[in-house]
């Protein structure tokens, strides 16, 4: 075993985290980072360190955690989360507060977009709780203090800011109002005991999580997600997560763009983004535009038998679609096109690899990484993705990494380069 295996599986043990999910060379900086920091030679004297001091462990995680959020991400989650309030106060004829759920919450932004929604669609303070959590102490601490830079208020729509902060020398400070709405502590998803005797929550947030985790360990959390929520209940998650939820027997509420998912095994029909797919352009790339086979290794392989596949015609034609539409610059068409891909089809690395695109381009850097390592894990060897991601870590200072990626693809170009000579 290399010693970075070592590291990589302490991880995979306490958090959770896929290696593949995020690379090696984040976690390698992170081991390298702390072993400077712990004035020890060698991994191997770090891995002693290790094992002995539980502050250690939690340097280590906070090292590799991505804490990358902000307010009202995904804003049309947060306008479904206030109907779908309303609605569910009239059924529990309010009886009790609304139950919801933020976890990871990272700094804050999660929960308090929450309850900012929630106060901004008139329900009254007494009416939700909203509990955040996060594995990381230092990030719960830093969502106690709800004083925000510039970085957590992204896009066009941040008249909540006039709403619910004050300006102050150091940044935006949240108002006490939302701030008595949202209690915060320190949790892990993969702890068994884990809110092991709270009531289920009517509405649980678990975004941006399960894309770092490998697929036995999205199974084992999607049971503790599913014990969360309650049985009537919603459950919204990050952009690529639905497709895992599906085939795990959750159904979208069919609100797009919200990434909103009920228990209840009824489908609800997903309606379309609204656009008219244009004929297939005839000077795409022939990879783009034929059916693409899925490849086994993700998420495919323990499919059940009762996901229908579409036909493979729409798979080409929708793909299609997506570069279409992505080249017209109509980014939350193009988005929602992946969406209704992924729900519809086995993963492809093309659409992941839009995704990665779609939010590179939104200035996502850390979401768009995320993206273009699932093409790759799809497709260890799709140009564009290796590309991509490796002008990203250049961009981010992780030279070495983008080296590889690049010597990876020129490998790949040679390869061609000699087949096609054969
Ligand atoms: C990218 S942030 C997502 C924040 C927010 N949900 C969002 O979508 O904007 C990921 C968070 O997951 C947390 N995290 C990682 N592993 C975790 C675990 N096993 N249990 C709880 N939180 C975890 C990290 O500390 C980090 O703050």
């Amino acid at each position: 075993m290399s010693s970075d295996q070592r590291f990589f599986d302490f991880l995979k043990a306490r958090i959770g985290l896929d290696v593949t999910s995020v690379g090696p060379a984040i976690i390698e900086r992170a081991v390298r980072q702390r072993t400077t920091a712990q004035q020890v030679e060698t991994a191997d004297q770090y891995w002693q360190r290790l094992q002995v001091s539980a502050d250690e462990q939690q340097a280590l995680i906070e090292a590799v955690i991505v804490p990358e959020t902000w307010f009202f991400r995904y804003p049309e989650s947060f306008a479904t989360l206030a109907k779908l309030a309303n609605k569910r106060l009239a059924e529990l004829h309010n009886m009790r507060a609304l139950r919801i759920l933020s976890l990871p919450c990272s700094t804050g932004e999660e929960p308090y977009s929450i309850a900012m929604a929630l106060l901004d669609a008139g329900l009254a303070p007494h009416q939700f709780k909203v509990e955040g959590l996060d594995v990381s102490p230092l990030s719960v601490e830093r969502a106690k203090r709800a004083r925000y830079g510039k970085n957590s208020f992204r896009g066009q729509q941040i008249d909540f800011r006039d709403r619910h902060f004050s300006t102050e020398a150091d940044g935006y400070q949240l108002d006490q109002r939302v701030r008595e709405q949202v209690r915060l502590q320190v949790g892990n998803l993969l702890d068994p005991t884990l809110l092991a005797n709270e009531p289920p929550y009517d509405f649980v947030f678990c975004r941006n999580l399960l894309i770092y985790f490998d697929q036995p360990t999205q199974q084992q959390v999607f049971e503790v997600l599913k014990r969360l929520t309650h049985v009537d209940g919603v459950l919204f998650i990050g952009p690529a997560e639905g497709s895992l939820l599906g085939r795990l027997g959750m159904r979208s509420i069919g609100i797009p763009q919200s990434f909103a998912f009920s228990r209840h095994s009824d489908p609800q029909p997903e309606p379309l983004p609204a656009f008219i797919p244009p004929p297939l352009p005839v000077s795409a790339p022939a990879r783009r535009m034929s059916a693409p086979t899925p490849r086994g290794r993700p998420f495919a392989s323990t499919a059940p038998a009762r996901v229908e596949k579409a036909p493979a015609s729409d798979a080409a034609q929708l793909l299609a679609n997506i570069a279409a539409l992505a080249n017209a610059g109509k980014s939350l068409e193009a988005r929602a096109a992946c969406e209704t891909y992924l729900r519809q089809h086995a993963p492809v690395a093309q659409v992941f690899y839009w995704l990665g695109l779609l939010s590179d381009v939104a200035g996502s850097a850390v979401e768009a990484q995320g993206f273009y390592r699932k093409a790759l894990y799809l497709e260890p060897q799709h140009p564009e993705a290796l590309m991509h991601l490796a002008a990203l870590l250049a961009s981010q200072g992780d030279e070495a990494g983008a080296r590889r990626l690049q010597e990876r693809a020129a490998r790949n170009e040679r390869t061609a380069d000699s087949e096609r000579k054969r």
